[in-house]
């Protein structure tokens, strides 16, 4: 079974709903290490809740992205990591994190790219008036959410849709989408 690291910045819904897919036996993994960029992620305290060991820097008070990198390989190699899930981590990865992880780090990006990357995907496809937007799950190269498609889901927008009622749909099927891509990926690598 692969050891797989998961990141976030914010609220980790998406990190629940791998914890709770494992947890039901839906897919197939040990989560042995969460990590954050922010001491005030709401995802820190899923992790805690799940006993789940946790690194949490702040990227200020490294000289460098490859500092911090550094930082977090280190906690990756001592967990055996073999796979790293971005699950709303708002930064792009950097070179020292991609030399030793090419190929085995998946995003989940709320649009259907190459549409809306980088921030407020779902306010930048409410605002552009679009019928369908979508859910997109890639590996991570060094671009902003760019990278090989594994897999999309498309959603309909409606006449009366408000912001609101779109990010909730989205997250509804990002919730069902990672998981299960997540399942495929890791169970198809042996
Ligand atoms: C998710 O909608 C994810 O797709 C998005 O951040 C949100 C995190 O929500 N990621 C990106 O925009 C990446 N560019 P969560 O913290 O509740 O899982």
């Amino acid at each position: 079974m692969k050891n797989i690291a998961v990141f976030a910045s914010g609220n980790g819904s998406n990190f629940q709903a791998i914890i709770e897919a494992i947890q039901s036996g839906q897919l197939n993994a040990n989560i042995q290490l969460f990590v954050s960029d922010k001491k005030k992620a709401y995802a820190i305290e899923r992790a805690k809740k799940a006993n789940i060991p946790h690194f949490v820097f702040t990227a200020k008070e490294y000289e460098s992205k490859a500092a911090y990198e550094e930082a977090i390989l280190e906690h990756l190699h001592e967990h055996n990591i073999d796979f790293i899930v971005l699950a709303g981590y708002m930064r792009l990865i950097g070179e020292t994190l991609l030399r030793h992880y090419e190929g085995k780090i998946v995003n989940i990006h709320p649009s259907l790219l190459p549409a809306f990357p980088g921030k407020d995907a779902i306010g930048q496809a409410f605002d552009a008036r679009v019928k369908v937007s979508g859910v997109t799950v890639h590996f991570v190269d060094a671009g902003m959410d760019t990278g090989p498609i594994i897999a999309q889901k498309a959603i309909e927008i409606s006449d009366d849709e408000s912001r609101e009622s779109l990010q909730a749909k989205i997250h509804q099927v990002e919730h069902e989408l990672y998981p299960a891509v997540l399942q495929k990926l890791l169970s198809s690598r042996g």
